[in-house]
């Protein structure tokens, strides 16, 4: 194990390697529902909380995955980067951004386009779909400020693994949170 090995630089290399296809900068996010069972789904990353190692997506209020993540905020990201073909797996707890307050998340929705703005004017996502209910944008819709359904969640990682396939040996590391120092250990793929 390299002493200066840090999962965090590690991964912004990995971005950046792979940056050339948009579906390197999709992760899937999983949960635990509300009768313990896994809850998964392909999510699109927004960057780092500036300052932090913490991850940022945004999402619905009303999908699942935000009444699980305030039963139980603890969560994993699987991402997998197809250039350099390595994956981290990062485990860590969510927060909820979805308080007008949160300049963070007002931030957040400035970033997006109208397309994806006017996803959260939508009805309820899940629910059985009514052609009467339109699900094209409205061009009367105030897309300037952004509306209850949307959530910022920042995912503040307390452990990662991240294997790497490319070379022999592959190379698989392990990065622990403790008190609050990164303890890292390589380990078999
Ligand atoms: C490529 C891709 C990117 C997606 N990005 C997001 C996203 O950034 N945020 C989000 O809430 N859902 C995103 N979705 C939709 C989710 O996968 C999921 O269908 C939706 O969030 C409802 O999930 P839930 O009911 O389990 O919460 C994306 C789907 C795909 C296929």
């Amino acid at each position: 194990m390299s002493a200066d090995y840090s999962w965090y630089a590690a991964l912004r290399h990995t971005i950046r390697k792979n940056k050339r296809t948009r579906e390197n900068s999709y992760f899937h996010l999983a949960t635990v529902a509300s009768d313990g069972s896994p809850s998964n789904r392909a999510v699109v990353f927004r960057g780092f909380l500036p300052g932090t190692d913490s991850l940022k997506i945004v999402t619905d209020t009303r999908s699942k995955k935000v009444p699980e993540l305030q039963d139980n905020p603890v969560c994993e990201v699987s991402w997998y980067f197809s250039h350099t073909r390595e994956q981290y797996r990062i485990k860590a707890r969510a927060e909820i951004f979805k308080q007008a307050t949160s300049l963070e998340r007002a931030e957040s929705w400035e970033k997006l386009s109208e397309q994806a703005r006017a996803q959260f004017f939508w009805p309820m996502p899940g629910k059985v779909y009514d052609p009467q209910q339109s699900l094209e944008q409205d061009s009367d819709l105030d897309l300037k400020q952004p509306p209850a359904s949307f959530a910022l969640l920042i995912l503040e990682p307390f452990s990662v693994d991240h294997l790497q396939l490319k070379g022999s040996p592959q190379i698989r590391r392990v990065s622990v949170l403790e008190n609050t120092v990164w303890k890292n250990v390589d380990v078999n793929p």
